[in-house]
């Protein structure tokens, strides 16, 4: 099948390229690199050894993206461009409204235009707000605590209304948990703009002496150590999610949502641990007050992925932690210049 993905150049988007791509599918990467670099199309070649049609487009200039349908023979698409910061999002509410609801609205209007009627929304367990049961459902209350929180509900929700009305559309949403580590190649994975807001990247950072040490913020929730706990899913696991789902679109027409989560909850001292095992680095740390909006506890109940898509993620914390680890190692910089050349990527026997 051909796949546009929209965002196919950031963390998560260039994961599920190489999946689709290895999976037998024709991909058109649609990118505005605003949160991500020319270069990871060069590492998406090398590792697939296939020549990548990507478009550095912005979604929300119409008139642009409307020639990929025009140009493209479109089966599906895979939809994850848009604005992902939480504090961002609360200084600056009109940005994450336009683009991403406003531009999915347009997204959405050109497929129906152009008879292209498979989706895949990039959505998120911040949907759950602060969840009233672990682990999660996908019936649980869906309650938003912020601006980019909101924006991700009202997607769900304009879907669900627009796949009322129109009953040749088939839409999958996905509700991520908290995709860490990276490709097993070493040559793509998280490479924030600014310093890093996620845990994953920032231990990393630490673990190259880029960032003196870690803030873990609290160590006085209701939890095993006080630490909050999260569900964190490998994001290779994660795409292989997105590959199910795409395939699952040519069986059934309508709206459906999954959880995308191992259903196990890890806390930030478990992950710390666990890092400083798999890479031999020590990561000092220093407890200081919880972050506004965090909630102690969030773990999936995947079992409906399990069920319907025959999907469930299979790497381990270990995993997550070492191929993270081997992805800042060989790319201290990021996809920016500096970095260690591919001939000479560390793998995991040399760490
Ligand atoms: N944490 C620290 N120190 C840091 C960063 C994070 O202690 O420097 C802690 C947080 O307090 C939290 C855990 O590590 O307990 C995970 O935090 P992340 O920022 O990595 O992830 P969040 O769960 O806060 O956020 C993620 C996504 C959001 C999404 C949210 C809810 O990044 O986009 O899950 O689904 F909205």
């Amino acid at each position: 099948m051909n796949i546009l993905v929209t965002g196919g150049a950031g963390y998560i988007g260039s994961h599920i390229c190489i999946e689709l791509i290895q999976t037998g599918h024709e991909i058109i990467i649609v990118d505005n690199f605003s949160n991500s670099d020319m270069e990871v199309i060069n590492r998406l070649e090398a590792i697939t050894k296939k020549k990548i049609i990507f478009l550095p487009i912005d979604i929300c200039n119409q008139e642009e993206f409307e020639k990929v349908f025009q140009n493209y023979s479109i089966d599906s698409v895979i939809h994850l461009a848009g604005s992902k910061s939480v504090l961002e999002s609360l200084n600056d509410p009109i940005k994450y409204y336009l683009q991403n609801l406003v531009c999915t609205i347009q997204l959405v209007s050109l497929m129906n235009k152009y008879k292209v009627h498979q989706l895949v929304f990039s959505s998120s367990a911040t949907v759950y707000g602060t969840p009233e049961q672990c682990p999660i459902p996908e019936t649980a209350t869906l309650k938003t605590e912020n601006p980019y929180g909101t924006t991700k509900l009202a997607v769900e929700k304009f879907l669900y209304e627009f796949a009322q009305s129109n009953h040749s559309f088939s839409i999958v949403l996905l509700r991520y948990f908290n995709p860490i580590g990276a490709h097993e190649s070493g040559m793509i994975g998280e490479d924030p703009f600014t310093i890093p807001n996620n845990l994953m990247p920032y231990i990393t950072q630490v673990a190259t002496g880029k960032l003196p040490f870690l803030d873990i913020y609290g160590n006085d929730y209701s939890t095993l150590d006080g630490t909050g706990i999260r569900d964190y899913i490998h994001v290779v696991d994660l795409a292989k999610g997105h590959v199910k789902a795409l395939e699952s679109l040519k069986e059934k027409y309508g709206w459906r949502v999954f959880n995308l989560g191992t259903g196990e909850g890890y806390s930030v001292l478990q992950v710390v641990k666990t890092f400083e095992y798999v890479s031999g680095i020590p990561i000092p740390y220093l407890i200081s007050d919880r972050r506004k909006g965090d909630v102690a506890i969030s773990y999936a109940d995947a079992t409906k992925a399990k069920q319907q898509l025959n999907w469930a993620a299979e790497k381990t914390l270990e995993d997550m932690c070492r191929d993270a680890w081997r992805w800042q190692r060989n790319n201290p910089n990021g996809y920016k210049v500096g970095n260690i050349r591919e001939g000479q990527l560390v793998y995991l026997t040399d760490l």
